[in-house]
């Protein structure tokens, strides 16, 4: 998570050189502001149809006046055309308390404990709500803030039918940057299977490459899995109070 003296950045660039411009755009703003920088996230998309991106992670004492930020921007322009500069205030979800519980199911599992993990969420004073990821498209997920993705692996290491559609588009070259999502990953699986809670691992690891910060380590259930998704609700609940203290 972000420490208070950092500023995070991500990067969406064509090239090598147009991502060392962004860097020093975003260490620039940094510095102005007493903080060191992390570069959380560097995609190189050859393709030329992404225009170069940075997405600053600023909480709201880091909010830029106007003034500085375009400055920064006319900089962005000259070394790289068609740059565009974004500001997220990444811990804006967090202070609020905001909870959203994805799950993926075929016959229901995984629904069962998204609920459970939002119960408990709401007595832990959380605003959790729940989705099912197959009524969702990569770009409609929800990335100001953290996300727990409770998912099932069927067929042969597939997702369940309601979520193919949703993961094929999360697989696609331009699949949208997901830079301020934080997320956690919970599997449901059956280790009879020869693909042992593939979906849980192809998903989070997808999410990260997409720029997603992983708060903490997925959890791989078998067929007894109550216990272990109490534990890990509460696990994933105190981290997150963690990181919003
Ligand atoms: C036909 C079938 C195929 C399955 N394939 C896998 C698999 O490839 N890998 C795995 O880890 N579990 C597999 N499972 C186990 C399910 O993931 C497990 O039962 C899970 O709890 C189902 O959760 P859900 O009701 O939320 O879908 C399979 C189960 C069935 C009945």
């Amino acid at each position: 998570m972000q420490r208070p003296d950092t500023i995070l950045c991500e990067i969406d660039s064509p090239s090598a050189a147009c991502a060392a411009a962004l860097a020093e755009v975003a260490v620039a703003c940094a510095r102005d502001r007493g903080r060191q920088l992390r570069v959380r996230h560097v995609r190189i998309d050859h393709s030329g149809l992404q225009p170069p991106t940075l997405v600053l992670h600023l909480s709201e004492r880091d909010l830029p006046e106007k003034r500085r930020l375009h400055c920064l921007a006319c900089r962005l322009a000259s070394i790289c055309p068609g740059a565009r500069i974004h500001i997220r205030e990444q811990t804006h979800s967090l202070m609020n308390n905001k909870l959203v519980i994805y799950y993926a199911t075929e016959t229901g599992n995984c629904e069962t404990l998204a609920r459970q993990t939002c119960e408990r969420a709401h007595i832990g004073g959380w605003s959790a709500e729940i989705r099912n990821l197959g009524d969702f498209h990569p770009s409609d997920l929800v990335i100001n803030g953290p996300a727990v993705f409770i998912v099932s692996t069927w067929g042969d290491g597939e997702p369940p039918s309601y979520a193919i559609d949703f993961f094929n588009e999360l697989n696609q070259p331009h699949a949208p940057s997901l830079a301020g999502l934080q997320h956690a990953v919970l599997g449901l699986g059956d280790s009879s299977y020869e693909h042992f809670n593939v979906f849980a691992r192809q998903l989070d690891e997808r999410l990260a490459e997409l720029g997603s910060q992983r708060f903490l380590e997925r959890v791989e259930c078998d067929l007894d899995y109550e216990q272990i998704h109490a534990t890990w609700t509460e696990a994933m609940l105190s981290t997150l109070a963690g990181c919003s203290a």
